[in-house]
Protein backbone atom coordinates (compact mmCIF):
# COMPACT_ATOMS: atom_id res chain seq x y z
CA UNK A 1 0.00 0.00 0.00
CA UNK A 2 1.34 3.07 -0.79
CA UNK A 3 2.26 5.22 2.00
CA UNK A 4 3.58 8.13 -0.05
CA UNK A 5 1.07 8.72 -2.38
CA UNK A 6 -2.15 11.31 -1.81
CA UNK A 7 -4.63 8.94 -2.25
CA UNK A 8 -5.61 7.77 1.15
CA UNK A 9 -5.94 4.15 2.12
CA UNK A 10 -9.38 2.64 2.64
CA UNK A 11 -9.81 -0.47 5.09
CA UNK A 12 -12.39 -2.00 6.94
CA UNK A 13 -11.43 -2.57 10.52
CA UNK A 14 -13.57 -5.22 12.85
CA UNK A 15 -13.02 -3.91 16.16
CA UNK A 16 -13.87 -6.19 19.23
CA UNK A 17 -13.56 -4.43 22.54
CA UNK A 18 -14.27 -7.58 24.58
CA UNK A 19 -14.79 -7.23 28.38
CA UNK A 20 -13.57 -5.21 31.45
CA UNK A 21 -10.71 -2.50 30.18
CA UNK A 22 -10.83 -4.09 26.87
CA UNK A 23 -13.77 -1.66 26.04
CA UNK A 24 -12.18 1.17 27.55
CA UNK A 25 -8.58 0.90 26.03
CA UNK A 26 -10.20 -0.04 22.46
CA UNK A 27 -12.52 3.21 22.45
CA UNK A 28 -8.28 4.67 23.49
CA UNK A 29 -7.29 2.94 19.79
CA UNK A 30 -9.87 3.80 17.92
CA UNK A 31 -10.16 7.57 19.13
CA UNK A 32 -5.77 7.22 17.94
CA UNK A 33 -6.86 5.72 14.41
CA UNK A 34 -9.72 8.33 13.81
CA UNK A 35 -6.70 10.90 14.29
CA UNK A 36 -4.68 8.86 11.97
CA UNK A 37 -7.16 8.99 9.23
CA UNK A 38 -8.38 12.44 9.37
CA UNK A 39 -4.85 13.43 9.37
CA UNK A 40 -3.27 10.71 6.53
CA UNK A 41 -6.39 11.48 4.61
CA UNK A 42 -7.83 7.66 4.86
CA UNK A 43 -11.04 6.32 5.50
CA UNK A 44 -11.52 3.77 7.85
CA UNK A 45 -14.38 1.65 8.29
CA UNK A 46 -15.18 0.62 11.65
CA UNK A 47 -17.59 -2.39 12.87
CA UNK A 48 -17.96 -3.23 16.49
CA UNK A 49 -18.65 -6.84 17.42
CA UNK A 50 -18.98 -8.63 20.47
CA UNK A 51 -16.80 -11.20 21.77
CA UNK A 52 -16.09 -13.20 25.19
CA UNK A 53 -18.14 -12.57 28.23
CA UNK A 54 -20.11 -9.93 26.49
CA UNK A 55 -21.05 -12.03 23.52
CA UNK A 56 -21.92 -14.73 25.49
CA UNK A 57 -24.68 -12.72 27.95
CA UNK A 58 -25.66 -11.26 24.35
CA UNK A 59 -25.44 -14.26 22.14
CA UNK A 60 -24.94 -17.39 24.13
CA UNK A 61 -21.47 -17.63 22.67
CA UNK A 62 -18.11 -16.34 23.35
CA UNK A 63 -17.42 -16.35 19.76
CA UNK A 64 -20.51 -15.68 17.56
CA UNK A 65 -20.57 -16.44 14.22
CA UNK A 66 -21.62 -13.26 12.79
CA UNK A 67 -18.41 -11.54 14.92
CA UNK A 68 -16.16 -14.62 13.01
CA UNK A 69 -17.38 -13.76 9.55
CA UNK A 70 -16.73 -10.30 9.82
CA UNK A 71 -13.05 -10.70 11.48
CA UNK A 72 -12.47 -13.13 8.31
CA UNK A 73 -13.83 -10.45 6.43
CA UNK A 74 -12.40 -7.33 7.25
CA UNK A 75 -8.52 -6.23 6.72
CA UNK A 76 -7.53 -5.99 9.94
CA UNK A 77 -8.77 -6.51 13.26
CA UNK A 78 -8.49 -4.55 16.63
CA UNK A 79 -9.03 -6.75 19.72
CA UNK A 80 -8.82 -5.66 23.12
CA UNK A 81 -9.65 -7.94 25.95
CA UNK A 82 -11.42 -10.98 27.26
CA UNK A 83 -12.19 -12.45 30.58
CA UNK A 84 -15.14 -11.82 33.65
CA UNK A 85 -14.43 -13.55 36.83
CA UNK A 86 -18.55 -14.68 36.40
CA UNK A 87 -17.47 -17.47 34.13
CA UNK A 88 -14.55 -18.81 36.30
CA UNK A 89 -16.79 -22.08 36.83
CA UNK A 90 -17.75 -22.57 33.66
CA UNK A 91 -17.05 -25.20 31.04
CA UNK A 92 -14.19 -24.69 28.70
CA UNK A 93 -15.99 -23.94 25.45
CA UNK A 94 -18.37 -21.16 27.80
CA UNK A 95 -15.80 -19.45 28.84
CA UNK A 96 -14.86 -15.91 27.38
CA UNK A 97 -11.58 -16.94 26.81
CA UNK A 98 -12.67 -19.43 24.35
CA UNK A 99 -13.71 -16.94 22.16
CA UNK A 100 -10.50 -15.48 21.18
CA UNK A 101 -8.24 -18.78 20.82
CA UNK A 102 -11.20 -19.72 18.69
CA UNK A 103 -10.70 -16.73 16.79
CA UNK A 104 -6.94 -17.37 16.74
CA UNK A 105 -7.40 -20.34 15.31
CA UNK A 106 -9.80 -19.72 13.22
CA UNK A 107 -8.00 -17.02 11.41
CA UNK A 108 -4.22 -19.45 11.29
CA UNK A 109 -2.93 -16.85 13.51
CA UNK A 110 0.13 -18.72 14.72
CA UNK A 111 2.81 -16.04 14.81
CA UNK A 112 2.35 -13.77 17.97
CA UNK A 113 4.73 -10.66 17.95
CA UNK A 114 5.26 -8.96 21.26
CA UNK A 115 7.61 -6.22 20.96
CA UNK A 116 8.70 -4.68 24.18
CA UNK A 117 10.90 -1.64 25.40
CA UNK A 118 11.91 0.54 27.72
CA UNK A 119 9.82 4.06 27.02
CA UNK A 120 12.55 7.31 27.85
CA UNK A 121 11.99 8.20 31.27
CA UNK A 122 10.34 4.97 32.23
CA UNK A 123 13.69 3.29 33.49
CA UNK A 124 12.67 3.46 36.45
CA UNK A 125 8.78 2.45 36.55
CA UNK A 126 9.08 -1.52 36.93
CA UNK A 127 11.00 -3.06 39.57
CA UNK A 128 14.31 -3.19 37.78
CA UNK A 129 17.23 -0.81 38.64
CA UNK A 130 17.56 1.90 35.91
CA UNK A 131 21.03 0.88 34.48
CA UNK A 132 19.98 -2.66 34.22
CA UNK A 133 16.38 -1.88 32.42
CA UNK A 134 18.14 0.63 29.68
CA UNK A 135 18.48 -1.15 26.64
CA UNK A 136 15.79 -3.67 27.21
CA UNK A 137 14.61 -3.89 23.47
CA UNK A 138 13.13 -7.08 22.87
CA UNK A 139 10.80 -9.21 20.75
CA UNK A 140 8.50 -12.06 22.31
CA UNK A 141 7.24 -14.43 19.20
CA UNK A 142 4.93 -16.68 20.74
CA UNK A 143 3.56 -19.74 18.88
CA UNK A 144 -0.19 -19.26 19.00
CA UNK A 145 -2.19 -21.87 17.80
CA UNK A 146 -0.73 -25.23 18.72
CA UNK A 147 1.24 -26.53 22.12
CA UNK A 148 -0.64 -26.92 25.40
CA UNK A 149 -3.57 -24.62 24.42
CA UNK A 150 -4.83 -26.71 22.16
CA UNK A 151 -3.54 -30.30 22.10
CA UNK A 152 -5.57 -33.46 22.42
CA UNK A 153 -6.09 -35.34 24.47
CA UNK A 154 -7.60 -33.22 27.01
CA UNK A 155 -10.14 -34.12 29.67
CA UNK A 156 -11.04 -32.61 33.54
CA UNK A 157 -13.30 -35.00 35.70
CA UNK A 158 -13.24 -32.91 38.88
CA UNK A 159 -15.33 -35.87 40.61
CA UNK A 160 -12.37 -38.19 39.74
CA UNK A 161 -9.59 -35.67 40.45
CA UNK A 162 -8.19 -36.30 37.05
CA UNK A 163 -7.47 -34.05 34.46
CA UNK A 164 -5.60 -34.31 31.36
CA UNK A 165 -3.41 -31.40 28.61
CA UNK A 166 -1.41 -32.60 25.83
CA UNK A 167 1.56 -30.68 24.34
CA UNK A 168 2.11 -31.23 20.89
CA UNK A 169 4.03 -29.64 18.34
CA UNK A 170 4.98 -30.77 14.67
CA UNK A 171 7.86 -30.01 12.69
CA UNK A 172 6.14 -27.48 10.04
CA UNK A 173 4.98 -25.88 12.81
CA UNK A 174 8.07 -25.35 14.61
CA UNK A 175 9.87 -24.39 11.96
CA UNK A 176 7.01 -21.74 10.64
CA UNK A 177 7.41 -19.91 13.69
CA UNK A 178 10.90 -20.08 14.06
CA UNK A 179 11.34 -18.80 10.74
CA UNK A 180 9.23 -15.54 11.86
CA UNK A 181 11.76 -14.76 14.59
CA UNK A 182 14.39 -15.23 12.50
CA UNK A 183 12.97 -12.75 9.66
CA UNK A 184 12.14 -9.90 12.77
CA UNK A 185 15.89 -11.01 13.82
CA UNK A 186 17.27 -9.83 10.27
CA UNK A 187 15.65 -6.45 10.89
CA UNK A 188 17.34 -5.61 13.75
CA UNK A 189 20.29 -6.98 16.47
CA UNK A 190 20.61 -10.36 14.65
CA UNK A 191 19.69 -12.07 17.65
CA UNK A 192 17.38 -15.76 18.18
CA UNK A 193 16.84 -16.49 21.74
CA UNK A 194 14.71 -20.23 21.06
CA UNK A 195 12.96 -21.46 24.58
CA UNK A 196 12.16 -24.69 25.70
CA UNK A 197 12.33 -27.20 28.56
CA UNK A 198 14.55 -29.70 26.39
CA UNK A 199 16.29 -31.47 29.45
CA UNK A 200 12.49 -32.38 30.36
CA UNK A 201 10.08 -32.54 27.61
CA UNK A 202 10.25 -34.37 24.39
CA UNK A 203 8.16 -31.77 22.36
CA UNK A 204 10.76 -29.22 23.15
CA UNK A 205 13.49 -31.50 22.22
CA UNK A 206 12.04 -31.68 18.89
CA UNK A 207 11.39 -27.96 19.16
CA UNK A 208 15.25 -27.69 19.87
CA UNK A 209 16.21 -29.78 16.80
CA UNK A 210 14.35 -27.83 14.08
CA UNK A 211 15.00 -24.57 15.66
CA UNK A 212 18.64 -25.41 15.17
CA UNK A 213 17.78 -26.65 11.60
CA UNK A 214 16.26 -23.26 10.92
CA UNK A 215 19.26 -21.77 12.23
CA UNK A 216 21.16 -23.31 9.40
CA UNK A 217 19.34 -21.49 7.15
CA UNK A 218 20.09 -17.78 8.80
CA UNK A 219 24.21 -17.74 9.22
CA UNK A 220 23.88 -13.93 9.47
CA UNK A 221 21.95 -14.80 12.77
CA UNK A 222 23.13 -15.81 16.48
CA UNK A 223 21.14 -18.67 17.52
CA UNK A 224 20.84 -19.80 20.98
CA UNK A 225 19.26 -22.26 23.22
CA UNK A 226 17.14 -21.40 26.72
CA UNK A 227 15.52 -23.43 29.06
CA UNK A 228 12.60 -21.64 29.70
CA UNK A 229 13.31 -21.83 33.80
CA UNK A 230 16.72 -20.12 32.96
CA UNK A 231 15.35 -17.93 29.94
CA UNK A 232 12.84 -16.28 33.10
CA UNK A 233 15.64 -15.71 34.98
CA UNK A 234 18.24 -14.03 32.61
CA UNK A 235 15.05 -11.54 31.43
CA UNK A 236 15.66 -10.09 34.92
CA UNK A 237 18.93 -10.26 35.39
CA UNK A 238 19.61 -9.22 31.74
CA UNK A 239 16.93 -7.40 29.97
CA UNK A 240 19.03 -5.80 27.16
CA UNK A 241 20.72 -9.07 26.11
CA UNK A 242 17.75 -10.38 24.55
CA UNK A 243 16.85 -9.39 20.68
CA UNK A 244 14.10 -12.02 19.39
CA UNK A 245 12.56 -14.77 21.61
CA UNK A 246 10.65 -17.69 20.19
CA UNK A 247 9.10 -20.18 21.98
CA UNK A 248 5.79 -22.41 22.69
CA UNK A 249 2.58 -20.97 23.61
CA UNK A 250 2.43 -21.55 26.92
CA UNK A 251 5.66 -20.47 27.52
CA UNK A 252 5.45 -17.09 25.46
CA UNK A 253 2.13 -16.25 27.30
CA UNK A 254 4.14 -16.36 30.73
CA UNK A 255 7.22 -15.09 29.64
CA UNK A 256 5.25 -11.74 28.00
CA UNK A 257 3.55 -11.29 31.46
CA UNK A 258 7.39 -11.10 32.76
CA UNK A 259 8.32 -8.82 30.23
CA UNK A 260 5.49 -6.28 30.95
CA UNK A 261 6.46 -6.29 34.76
CA UNK A 262 10.31 -5.10 33.55
CA UNK A 263 9.09 -2.41 30.88
CA UNK A 264 6.91 -0.79 33.61
CA UNK A 265 3.40 -1.96 33.32
CA UNK A 266 2.09 -4.87 31.23
CA UNK A 267 -0.54 -2.19 30.25
CA UNK A 268 2.37 -1.04 27.65
CA UNK A 269 2.59 -3.83 25.39
CA UNK A 270 1.23 -4.37 22.01
CA UNK A 271 0.89 -7.96 20.30
CA UNK A 272 0.41 -8.71 16.58
CA UNK A 273 -1.23 -12.21 16.19
CA UNK A 274 -0.40 -12.98 12.10
CA UNK A 275 -0.87 -15.98 10.10
CA UNK A 276 -3.13 -17.27 7.48
CA UNK A 277 -6.06 -14.29 7.68
CA UNK A 278 -6.34 -10.66 8.57
CA UNK A 279 -3.96 -9.65 11.24
CA UNK A 280 -5.64 -10.01 14.52
CA UNK A 281 -3.92 -7.02 16.53
CA UNK A 282 -4.45 -7.26 20.35
CA UNK A 283 -2.68 -5.61 23.73
CA UNK A 284 -0.72 -7.93 25.77
CA UNK A 285 -2.89 -7.30 28.88
CA UNK A 286 -6.25 -8.86 30.24
CA UNK A 287 -9.49 -7.44 31.28
CA UNK A 288 -8.33 -6.68 34.19
CA UNK A 289 -11.85 -6.64 36.04
CA UNK A 290 -10.25 -4.88 39.50
CA UNK A 291 -9.86 -1.62 36.67
CA UNK A 292 -13.00 -2.04 34.39
CA UNK A 293 -15.44 0.85 34.14
CA UNK A 294 -13.23 3.34 35.67
CA UNK A 295 -11.44 5.22 33.36
CA UNK A 296 -8.38 4.65 34.90
CA UNK A 297 -6.88 1.90 32.77
CA UNK A 298 -3.41 2.37 30.32
CA UNK A 299 -4.46 2.56 26.94
CA UNK A 300 -1.02 2.74 25.40
CA UNK A 301 -0.59 -1.13 25.01
CA UNK A 302 -3.88 -0.47 22.70
CA UNK A 303 -2.71 2.13 21.64
CA UNK A 304 0.99 0.73 20.73
CA UNK A 305 -1.27 -2.28 18.95
CA UNK A 306 -3.33 0.18 16.25
CA UNK A 307 0.10 1.20 15.50
CA UNK A 308 0.92 -2.73 14.70
CA UNK A 309 -2.26 -2.44 12.87
CA UNK A 310 -1.52 0.14 10.94
CA UNK A 311 1.92 -1.26 9.98
CA UNK A 312 1.96 -5.18 9.85
CA UNK A 313 -2.12 -4.72 8.78
CA UNK A 314 -2.65 -1.74 6.49
CA UNK A 315 0.87 -1.45 5.50
CA UNK A 316 0.96 1.87 6.76
CA UNK A 317 4.49 2.59 8.09
CA UNK A 318 4.42 6.20 8.65
CA UNK A 319 1.70 6.16 10.25
CA UNK A 320 2.47 3.62 12.51
CA UNK A 321 5.64 5.80 12.98
CA UNK A 322 3.52 8.97 13.87
CA UNK A 323 1.22 6.78 16.44
CA UNK A 324 4.87 5.89 18.15
CA UNK A 325 6.37 9.09 18.58
CA UNK A 326 3.45 10.35 19.77
CA UNK A 327 3.37 7.81 22.52
CA UNK A 328 7.34 8.93 22.84
CA UNK A 329 6.22 12.50 22.79
CA UNK A 330 3.76 12.50 25.55
CA UNK A 331 5.31 10.09 28.15
CA UNK A 332 8.70 12.34 27.46
CA UNK A 333 6.74 15.59 28.38
CA UNK A 334 5.79 13.48 31.83
CA UNK A 335 1.97 12.49 31.51
CA UNK A 336 1.41 8.57 33.17
CA UNK A 337 -1.74 6.67 34.27
CA UNK A 338 -1.85 5.47 37.12
CA UNK A 339 0.13 2.00 36.54
CA UNK A 340 3.16 4.54 35.97
CA UNK A 341 2.63 7.21 38.11
CA UNK A 342 4.72 7.34 41.12
CA UNK A 343 2.66 7.34 44.60
CA UNK A 344 0.80 10.60 45.42
CA UNK A 345 1.60 11.98 41.62
CA UNK A 346 -1.27 13.02 39.36
CA UNK A 347 -2.44 10.41 36.90
CA UNK A 348 -4.29 10.71 33.62
CA UNK A 349 -7.34 8.78 32.94
CA UNK A 350 -7.66 6.38 30.04
CA UNK A 351 -9.24 8.76 27.91
CA UNK A 352 -7.48 11.64 28.25
CA UNK A 353 -3.99 10.44 27.76
CA UNK A 354 -5.72 8.85 24.16
CA UNK A 355 -6.76 12.42 23.42
CA UNK A 356 -3.31 13.63 24.53
CA UNK A 357 -1.63 11.05 22.35
CA UNK A 358 -4.29 11.75 19.36
CA UNK A 359 -2.85 15.33 20.16
CA UNK A 360 0.34 14.68 19.44
CA UNK A 361 0.36 12.93 15.98
CA UNK A 362 1.74 15.56 13.28
CA UNK A 363 -0.20 16.86 10.82
CA UNK A 364 1.17 15.36 7.45
CA UNK A 365 3.17 17.66 5.17
CA UNK A 366 2.13 17.29 1.54
CA UNK A 367 4.22 18.99 -1.26
C1 LIG B 1 -2.90 -13.35 26.28
C2 LIG B 1 -4.01 -13.76 27.21
C3 LIG B 1 -4.79 -14.91 26.58
C4 LIG B 1 -3.83 -16.06 26.39
C5 LIG B 1 -6.04 -15.37 27.36
C6 LIG B 1 -6.99 -14.24 27.60
C7 LIG B 1 -6.72 -16.51 26.68
O1 LIG B 1 -3.50 -14.09 28.46
O2 LIG B 1 -3.19 -12.97 25.14
O3 LIG B 1 -1.73 -13.41 26.67
O4 LIG B 1 -3.58 -16.83 27.32
O5 LIG B 1 -3.33 -16.22 25.26
MN1 LIG C 1 -1.36 -13.72 28.67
Amino acid sequence: MGTGSDVGRRARLAVLPGDGIGSEVTAAAVTVLKAVAARFGHDFVLTEWPIGAIAMRTKGSPLPEDTLAACKDADAILMGAVGDPAYDAAPRDQRPEAGLLGLRKALGAYANIRPARIYKGLEDAGPLKPEIARGLDLIVVRELTGGLYFGTPRSLDLEAGTAVNTLPYSRPEVTRIVEVAFQLARGRRRKVTSVDKSNVLETSQLWRAVATEVGTRYPDVALDHKLVDSCAMNLVLFPASFDVVVTENLFGDILSDEVGALVGSLGLLPSASLGDGPGLFEPVHGSAPALAGRNVANPIGAIATAAMLLENGLGLQEEAAAVRRAIETVLEKGARTADLAPRGTPALGTQEMARAISGAIPVRVTV
